[in-house]
């Protein structure tokens, strides 16, 4: 039950601990719960050092201390967690997962045991994971933690063909503005550049609006569109330079190759320059991408009502989802990849 409150603790921070973990922590003796916190920023206090900061005092000898990730052993932008919990004498330590960062895994649990203090593991299904698969998807594979976004017709298309087209209610818009505010960088396709001219921010949500990333490989897209001109961010990838670009726009010069090495390419640019999370928005060809070269982790498919019959077919995903909700006449699947699943927990 603690274990579960540290999720939930965890689950606040969201974008803002950018490639570090989303970790929480409480701490407890007789069955009261003396102090809670959670890393809320990158570089800010560790979630145990932060509930002890807001602890007011409190004695913490002798208690409790679940956390969901093992507790650090090295000097980082922080002192170890670990020799905080040994000079706090803390009795036992419950954690949810080991840490596969390599200056930590075990490490951290060897200095706590050396010390006296028992450290049990509290699986709980997979939900530690899935807090910290942002974190070990850029730890371990070293690039962004991509989720693929997008809205089909009840026939199964994602628009009409060269139109702009209204697809999900005006909640589920209310939904994806949430998401947008929940990532480092939005992603789109030529073609969705070329016909949809989107601004692509968080207008109907609270939060900042992502970094916009565009790829136009043979610069196609007019030099007028809003991703160039309308005065917010946006990093281009492209084959060759392109004249007329304000001080807005960053563009990146990619070398021509397969889809695959072009993608790593652009990922790894992102993770450079500090992107942890990023969602790809479409269209259906950059998607299917993403989806081939199983270069995503999560996948947010809208299925709505409206029957177009014709237009751009929407990307194919052929596995079980992880979990469904309904947005009025919307449903939302969300499908989870399972090999960076299981990478992940070959390292846990
Ligand atoms: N319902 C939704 O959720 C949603 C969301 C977004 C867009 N849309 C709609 O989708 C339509 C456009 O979709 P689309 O599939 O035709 O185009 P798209 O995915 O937006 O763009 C595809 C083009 O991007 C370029 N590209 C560069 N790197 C690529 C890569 N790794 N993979 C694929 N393409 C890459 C290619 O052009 P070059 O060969 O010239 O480089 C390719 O033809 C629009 O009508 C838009 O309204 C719907």
């Amino acid at each position: 039950m603690y274990i579960r409150r540290c999720f939930d603790l965890a689950r606040l921070a969201g974008k803002s601990v950018k490639f570090n973990p989303q970790v929480g922590a409480v701490y407890v003796k007789k069955g009261r719960v003396l102090t809670e916190g959670y890393h809320e920023t990158y570089g800010s206090s560790h979630a145990e050092r932060r509930a002890i900061e807001r602890s007011s005092g409190a004695n913490l000898t002798g208690s409790d201390v679940f956390v969901s990730l093992e507790p650090c052993s090295h000097f980082g932008k922080t002192p170890p967690c670990a020799d905080l919990l040994v000079d706090t004498q803390v009795a036992n330590v419950h954690i949810a997962t080991r840490d596969p960062n390599p200056k930590v895994n075990g490490k951290g649990i060897a200095r706590l045991s050396t010390a006296g203090i028992s450290v049990k593991v509290d699986t709980v299904g997979d939900d530690a994971l899935r807090i910290l698969h942002p974190f070990l998807t850029t730890q371990l594979l070293k690039r962004p933690y991509i989720i693929l976004k997008w809205a089909e017709s009840i026939d199964g298309f994602i628009a009409r063909q060269d139109a702009r087209t209204k697809i999900s209610n005006p909640i589920t818009d209310r939904l994806v503005h949430k998401w947008r505010s929940e990532s480092d960088a939005i992603m789109i396709g030529t073609n969705t550049a070329i016909i949809d001219n989107p601004t692509l921010t968080t207008r109907l949500h609270p939060g900042d609006s992502p970094l916009r990333i565009v790829v136009d490989r043979r610069n196609r897209i007019p030099i007028d569109h809003k991703v160039f001109t309308d005065g917010s961010p946006t990093l281009l990838f492209s084959y060759t330079r392109r004249d007329k670009l304000t001080s807005d726009v960053e563009q990146i010069i990619m070398p021509e190759s397969d889809i695959e090495r072009e993608l790593d390419f652009m990922l790894s640019g992102m993770y450079d320059r500090g992107i942890s999370r990023l969602l790809v928005e479409g269209g259906s060809q950059l998607l299917q991408s993403f989806l081939t070269a199983g270069k995503w982790d999560v996948c947010r498919r809208i299925r709505s009502t409206v029957i177009l019959k014709s237009g751009v077919k929407a990307p194919s995903l052929d596995q079980p989802y992880e979990f469904r909700t309904r947005v009025m006449e919307d449903v939302i699947d969300q499908y989870r990849h399972p090999l960076s699943d299981r990478s992940i927990d070959a390292q846990a």
